[in-house]
């Protein structure tokens, strides 16, 4: 089933797992939306999750919000359940793929990928925990390939943008690139922004257990990528930033490691020269820096006990000074919000020898869009599906557990992403 076509047999092309989360619900909307464009009038949904009654109310807030009040009749629920095998297998049989918004991953992801390799469904996810996402390329790289099932992780703002902006970069870049820095500013309006405490505690249960993370990466035996040009430094903990103007910092999220694992794969799979990375994102000026070296110490001591996590998990709020809610932004805060990655490459132009010298040659380019967490996470996640069903061909021959730029580099979701809000442009 290396290649899926929208041909498929299966009743749905596309079933959202979690479709009653916050970030599923947006989803529903995403593909609510993109599914009545031209191309992809014909593709079957259903929405997916423990509870009918909450999928019937997602369905119903869509149909009001998008003004298709055919939504209510139309789309189909499938009731499945995380603690239930046959329920995941049974909404896996029916899915082309399966577009999972359930997490924390580390708690909830694995079911549903087991399921998605037994049933023979593609499956998407949004996660960004890299414990979560390597595991999984470890356990069931392999059983995905046999099936012929593609398995692609961190499809949402971690880590589209960063993974698919340095092979942009690179595709952009006359000669050959060797490094990359990006840097992430995320702007709001007058209302502020603030992200769903789903996103919280998957931070928090990340952070408490990262010492598995290098027990885990041990286990794949790979050797170090090579370093072609020169060595990019890493920069400091807290440092201002000429490139943004503001204080910056390492970007904690899944970016770094997502891009790595790419990176790797291009190297082993089509000889490409490795590309150097670093990720960083702007705090802004002396006071949020203050407040964030108050709030990062208070999280890293409270992350280590179950005390500790306990009360970070109840009180979000408070212990981000707001930047993490029970409630996640409103609709209005999430439409003046928006991001960009300024991203800026170095390497040797065509007829410099990368081994001889300094770089010789700079690129600049962007990646911005709309909100990040429930704006651009649901546009990117539709655009892969949509890229799996429509560009089968060009993605890797063998099913696998993937990250987006190793299944995605040689597909147009770029411009897919392009065309629904979320730009790619060389300065
Ligand atoms: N990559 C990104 O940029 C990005 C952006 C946004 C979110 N995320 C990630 O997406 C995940 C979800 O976040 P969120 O804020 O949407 O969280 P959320 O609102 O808590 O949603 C969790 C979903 O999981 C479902 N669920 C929980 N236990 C289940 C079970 N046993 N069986 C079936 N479904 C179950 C919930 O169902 P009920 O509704 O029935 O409780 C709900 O639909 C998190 O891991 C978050 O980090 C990533």
């Amino acid at each position: 089933m290396a290649c899926v076509e929208t041909s498929s047999s299966r009743p749905y092309h596309l079933v959202i797992f979690g479709a009653s989360g916050f970030t599923g619900q947006f989803v529903v909307e995403e593909v609510a939306r993109t599914v009545s464009e031209g191309p992809n009038g014909n593709l079957k949904w259903a929405v997916a999750g423990r509870s009918k009654q909450k999928l019937e109310k997602v369905l119903e807030q869509a149909a009001g919000v998008l003004s298709k009040p055919e939504l209510r009749t139309e789309v189909d629920i499938i009731v499945a359940d995380i603690e239930e095998p046959d329920t995941l297998a049974a909404m896996c049989k029916q899915a082309v793929i399966v577009l999972n918004c359930v997490g924390p991953y580390r708690f909830f992801g694995e079911p549903v990928i087991k399921a998605c390799v037994e049933n023979g469904a593609h499956h998407i996810d949004i996660s960004g925990e890299p414990q979560f996402l390597e595991s999984m390329q470890l356990n069931y790289d392999s059983q995905a390939a046999e099936k012929g099932v593609y398995i692609i992780g961190s499809c949402g703002f971690d880590s589209i943008p960063a993974d698919m902006g340095v092979l942009y970069t690179r595709d952009q870049f006359k000669g050959t690139l060797t490094a990359v820095e990006s840097f992430l500013t995320v702007g709001s309006g007058p209302d502020g922004a603030c992200i769903h405490d789903g996103t919280w505690q998957s931070a928090i249960y990340g952070f408490s257990d990262s010492q598995k993370l290098q027990t885990l990466r041990r286990k794949f035996n790979h050797k170090p990528l090579p370093t072609v040009g020169a060595k990019l430094k890493r920069r400091g903990n807290l440092f201002f930033s000429n490139e943004i103007q503001q204080y910056t910092l390492p970007f904690m999220g899944s970016d770094p490691s997502v891009v790595k694992r790419t990176q790797r794969f291009l190297v082993e799979e089509h000889e490409a020269t490795p590309v150097q990375y670093g990720a960083y994102a702007g705090v802004g000026g002396l006071g949020s820096v203050v407040k964030l070296i108050f709030a990062g110490m208070m999280f890293w001591l409270l992350v280590k006990f179950s005390f500790g996590r306990n009360l970070l998990i109840k009180y979000p709020e408070f212990f981000s000074f707001g930047f993490f809610s029970k409630a996640g932004p409103t609709r209005k805060q999430m439409e003046s919000s928006s991001f960009q990655f300024a991203f800026y490459g170095q390497g040797y132009s065509e007829d410099q020898d990368p081994s001889q010298g300094k770089p010789d040659a700079k690129i600049r380019t962007l990646v911005q869009g709309p909100e990040c967490g429930y704006v651009a996470t649901p546009i990117a996640m539709v655009q892969a599906a949509l890229t799996i069903l429509n560009e089968c061909k060009a993605l890797p021959k063998k099913g696998g557990v993937y990250t987006p730029g190793a299944a995605f580099a040689k597909t147009t979701l770029i411009n897919r992403l392009n065309k629904h809000g979320i730009q790619f442009s060389v300065i």
